[in-house]
């Protein structure tokens, strides 16, 4: 069982440092989008930022797809408590993907949205 949990934190382990690489390998992913997922994630430093590029066109408050709001916090704070920020653009079973017209985010902007959303979505 030690051997498992050993393992899997091993693969956790490599496949972070496989897309810090990946990023190193092909700098113009960080020239299209400086993403960083070093310390703590913030509301209005990443995550609105992610957002602003590929969700705001369909969830502005003045035209909210499926009732979500994403130009508010409150209304990104609801869909984090719900699980469907996460559900949504993982593409986990049971939500429809997000962003629906375009291809899955960088793994970069998932681990930021994940890490935001297990620190418990702070409107910080
Ligand atoms: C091209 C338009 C479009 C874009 C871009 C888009 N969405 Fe959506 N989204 C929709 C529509 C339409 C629905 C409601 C119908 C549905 O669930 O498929 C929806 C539903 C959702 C839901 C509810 C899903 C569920 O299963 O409960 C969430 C959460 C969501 N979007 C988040 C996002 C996020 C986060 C992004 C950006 C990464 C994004 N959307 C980008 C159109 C869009």
């Amino acid at each position: 069982m030690k051997t498992f949990f050993t393992l899997l934190t091993g693969a956790a382990l490599l496949s972070g440092c496989y897309y810090d690489k990946a990023e190193e390998v092909y700098p113009q992913l960080l020239l299209n989008n400086s993403c960083d997922t070093a310390g703590t994630i913030s509301y209005s430093t990443h995550i609105t930022v992610v957002l602003q590029n590929h969700c705001l066109s369909c969830h502005s408050t003045a035209s909210p797809s499926g009732n979500v709001t994403l130009d508010t916090y409150a209304g990104v704070q609801a869909v984090a408590a719900s699980g469907q920020f996460l559900g949504s653009v993982e593409h986990q079973a049971g939500f429809s993907q997000m962003p629906s017209n375009n291809p899955q985010l960088q793994p970069c902007q998932l681990t930021q949205i994940r890490k935001w959303v297990q620190a418990g979505a702070p409107n910080n």
